[in-house]
């Protein structure tokens, strides 16, 4: 069995994963799995399973991906990984349960972590700015130069999500 090497949560960790074939033709055990399974990680979820939700989103070097199609034979070896699961009391958690942004809470992983690495990477470029409104609504949509990715709450509770966004980008600039 082919073994991956990474950083999760800043603690290095090792583990198996299936794969079949090479080169080209190499099939792997999707991102998802691996970490729920092999890492006891709870925070990423199985929503859609086709890239389409964001509910699985988990951090790789710093950008959001969609760990329930991302095999982890395209993940590099020693890739910084981060999963809700090592946040702790983190501006954004603190905004949702502020704001009861969260009904059954099947999607608040994906928003976090989304918005996480959204807002982590416009403050590593520079941008201070709190995101207005509509900046959060094009990002939770796909409507971003930078992200095509949406983000889905069946439940419908998105105008409590933008705000606990909003008061979270304060927070974290501060
Ligand atoms: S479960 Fe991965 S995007 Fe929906
Ligand atoms: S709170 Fe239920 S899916 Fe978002």
């Amino acid at each position: 069995m082919a073994e991956r090497t990474i950083r999760l949560n800043g603690k290095q960790v090792s583990s198996p994963y299936r794969s079949v074939g090479t080169g080209e033709g190499q099939a792997s055990e999707q991102l998802l799995y691996w970490l729920r399974e092999r890492h006891g990680q709870h925070g990423p979820r199985f929503g859609c399973g086709v890239s389409q939700c964001g509910a699985c989103t988990v951090l790789v070097d710093g950008s959001p991906v969609r760990s329930c199609t991302r095999q982890l034979h395209t993940v590099p070896d020693h890739a910084e990984v981060r999963t809700l699961d090592g946040l702790r009391a983190h501006p954004l958690q603190r905004a949702f349960v502020e704001v009861q942004a969260g009904q059954c809470a099947f999607c608040v992983n994906g928003m976090v972590m989304g918005v996480l690495g959204w807002l982590e990477t416009r403050i590593a470029r520079g941008n201070r700015a709190v995101p207005s409104d509509d900046e959060i609504k094009d990002f939770l949509s796909g409507a971003l130069p930078e992200s095509d990715d949406n983000y889905i709450c069946r439940c419908g509770t998105h105008v409590r999500i933008v705000r606990a966004v909003s008061l979270a980008a304060k927070e974290m600039l501060r």
